[in-house]
């Protein structure tokens, strides 16, 4: 098997996204942060802070295959925004949290069948205060992938995301505004990269 590839970029996907040309990635999958954006504009609406970001993934993406998690109180908002056809809600969605849950806004998804959630040991610790479960996430991404295209995260925290596209055979890109968070995304993909070939020896 191909070595999937990843890249981790620290900044603000905003301003990484506007570097990428248009439908130039296959797939987003992200978790942006439920609070806590810089608002931007009079209103201080979520949706608002939110906008610009969904425009440049929609704008990267070919083919508006788009998967955004949001808490049940921004729905509503959201997909008014984008080309919704279905909803993913993952129980346990935190890796080390039990009973939250995350709802999936799927737009355009290319998988029905198999989409179960796995069973992965051995996943790289993370610090990150809302690491995903990442055996979880590995649906959201057999749902809106195939082998071999590139999935980016532009909210990529501990890239729980990450690890399952590159276990899935996925390459990933993730862009993380705080240093230390990509940092150590950095280093838990490198760690599966290396479980991978060695498992492909
Ligand atoms: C909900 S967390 C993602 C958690 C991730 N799915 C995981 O499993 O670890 C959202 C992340 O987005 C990052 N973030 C917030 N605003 C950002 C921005 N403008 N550009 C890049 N990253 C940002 C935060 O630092 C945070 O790590």
């Amino acid at each position: 098997m191909t070595i999937p590839r990843f890249r981790i970029q620290c900044g603000n996907s905003l301003a990484l996204m506007r570097l990428l040309e248009s439908a130039s990635i296959d797939c987003v999958i992200t978790d942006p942060p439920y609070s806590g954006f810089e608002f931007t504009g009079k209103s201080s609406h979520y949706r608002h802070a939110l906008l610009p970001y969904l425009d440049e993934i929609k704008r990267c993406v070919r083919d508006q295959r788009i998967a955004v998690s949001q808490p049940e109180e921004h729905i509503d908002q959201v997909k008014q925004e984008l080309p919704v056809s279905g909803y993913a809600k993952i129980d346990d969605a935190f890796a080390d949290q039990r009973g939250a849950a995350a709802t999936f806004l799927l737009c355009n998804p290319v998988s029905t069948s198999d989409t179960a959630a796995e069973s992965w040991r051995d996943i790289p610790d993370s610090s990150h205060p809302n690491h995903r479960d990442v055996n979880k996430m590995a649906a959201i991404v057999k749902i809106m992938s195939r082998p071999g295209e590139t999935v980016l995260d532009p909210f990529c925290g501990s890239a729980a995301i990450g690890i399952a596209c590159l276990l899935l055979g996925r390459n990933y890109v993730g862009y993380e505004l705080d240093e230390a968070r990509a940092a150590e995304a950095e280093q838990r993909l490198v760690t599966i990269s290396e479980v991978i070939a060695l498992n492909d020896r």
